[in-house]
């Protein structure tokens, strides 16, 4: 039996919105909720043996569109979300790591970033990045630029995949929680042969049980990579 190599993971947390409404609960309380899944699957990917990093689509370039509200209250419980994770990630040895446009946050919230970036990035066991302010598009314009600026005049893949914000240019899995079934610009360069799983489950209530189940029909997967076997 085929068994799938399995070391970049990727995760749209999405359905944080429809999870509350469904109790009847302001938007908010579902962006709590998801915030207590993030932890659970991230401590889930450190204890795996083979997931060496877990990217978490978190705030898209497009967030900025919803209401003021909702956008002060995402910057909020992420800085909160930060802060009471440094326990987590140094007892379970996980890096973190921020990719996307941080500079459009406030400034404290920036240092938070950097601060946690610079305190964990010993830890070995899985490297936990978390997509903020990130859209793929502007995640290869920005690579390309920086290519530019360095006196390049001609590209290649692999020049354009180390420009890349992420230590990785392929994801492996791709997983989407809300029965919602697209991309919303996400890692477009790295999803380029992943395998992608999609589940209605809302975010706020998916759970490592999940995850695993998910995991072990990836490792059934013939990924072919355009060859034959
Ligand atoms: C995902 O949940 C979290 C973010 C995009 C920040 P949503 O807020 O998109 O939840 P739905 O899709 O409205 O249910
Ligand atoms: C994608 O979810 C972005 C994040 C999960 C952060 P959205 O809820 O913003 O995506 P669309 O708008 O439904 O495509
Ligand atoms: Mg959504």
């Amino acid at each position: 039996m085929n068994s799938a190599p399995l070391k970049n993971l990727a995760i749209i947390m999405d359905g944080n919105g429809r999870w509350a409404k469904e109790r009847g609960l302001s938007r908010t309380k579902g962006h709590e909720a998801g915030a207590e899944t993030i932890r659970d699957i991230t401590t889930y990917c450190a204890k795996h043996p083979e997931i060496e990093t877990a990217t978490f689509y978190a705030f898209s370039t497009e967030n900025w569109k919803r209401p003021k509200l909702e956008v002060d209250f995402l910057m909020k419980l992420l800085s909160k979300y930060l802060k009471n994770e440094l326990k987590t990630y140094q007892e379970n040895g996980i890096r973190f790591k921020a990719i996307g446009d941080i500079h459009a946050f406030s400034p404290a919230l920036q240092k938070r970033i950097k601060e946690t970036e610079s305190l964990t990035k010993d830890n070995t066991n899985l490297t936990q990045i978390l997509a903020l302010n990130y859209g793929g598009r502007a995640e290869i314009t920005h690579s390309v630029n920086s290519l530019i600026e360095e006196g390049k005049t001609h590209l290649t893949e692999e020049d354009i995949s180390s420009a890349l914000q992420t230590p990785y240019s392929d994801i492996d899995l791709l997983i989407r929680t809300s029965g919602e079934e697209r991309i919303s610009n996400f890692l477009l360069w790295q999803l380029s042969y992943a395998e992608l799983s999609f589940t209605s489950t809302l975010w706020p209530d998916f759970s490592s049980k999940e995850l695993k189940s998910i995991l072990s029909s990836f490792k059934n997967r013939s990924r072919r990579f355009g060859g034959l076997k």
